[in-house]
């Protein structure tokens, strides 16, 4: 077990499953995330401005690595190895934010291109960052919120065994509409090893 943040190298590791892998992002990878981060409908729910150009998304990547040699945060990039799909191409990102070492607690978000959406590429994703962040990182707990209309997210988060902890009001504020979070909370104690 990994339980110190400066146990890891220099990048993330790979994390496969049946049909998606998890894998660390670089510069080559800017174009993939602006298509994806440039569409209202995918960061409507997710507190965080919409990318407005490559730069953009060049200075994302950048911000991400600088997160991941500060241990605060941890993204990387999904790739579907299905038949037909695009080689190594970016469809979206899961991430753990907001790491406390202290506290061995992570924020947990994802988010998918809109073209990729119910194909069931989440729910396969979505196990293999909570297990590295419990079985490999040591982390103790997990947390994630999802507003109330984000019918995909809050089934996907309650599928893997998160508790409702709480009703946030008025949480965010994004392109200018206010949105209420329902939060979640999920235990080590609560994922049973090799779930995924
Ligand atoms: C949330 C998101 C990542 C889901 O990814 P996905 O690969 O489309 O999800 P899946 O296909 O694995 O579906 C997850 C579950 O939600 C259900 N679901 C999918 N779309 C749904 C919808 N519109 N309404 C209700 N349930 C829905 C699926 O049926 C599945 O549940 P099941 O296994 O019981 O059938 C994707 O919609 C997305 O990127 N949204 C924008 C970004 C975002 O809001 N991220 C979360 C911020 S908290």
């Amino acid at each position: 077990v990994q339980s110190k943040p400066h146990d890891l190298s220099h990048r993330l590791p790979t994390l496969r499953a049946p049909g998606v892998e998890l894998r660390w992002l670089t510069l080559a990878d800017a174009p993939a995330l602006f298509e994806i981060f440039s569409e209202p409908e995918v960061v409507r729910f997710l507190g965080v401005p919409r990318l407005r150009s490559r730069a953009d998304a060049d200075r994302r990547i950048l911000d991400t690595h600088a997160a991941f040699n500060d241990r605060t945060l941890f993204e990387w990039g999904l790739v579907s190895t299905e038949w037909g799909a695009a080689p190594g191409a970016v469809l979206g990102t899961c991430t753990l934010a907001d790491i406390s070492w202290p506290n061995r607690r992570a924020q947990l978000g994802f988010a998918l291109g809109r073209a990729h959406w119910g194909r069931g590429l989440m729910s396969r994703a979505v196990p293999l960052l909570v297990g590295y962040a419990f079985e490999s990182l040591g982390l103790h707990r997990l947390e994630a919120d999802a507003d109330p209309r984000n019918a995909a997210s809050l089934r996907l988060i309650e599928k893997l065994g998160f508790r409702r902890e709480g009703y946030l009001r008025e949480r965010y504020i994004q392109e200018g509409e206010i949105q209420d979070a329902v939060f979640y909370g999920l235990l080590r104690a609560d994922w049973p090893v090799q779930r995924s």
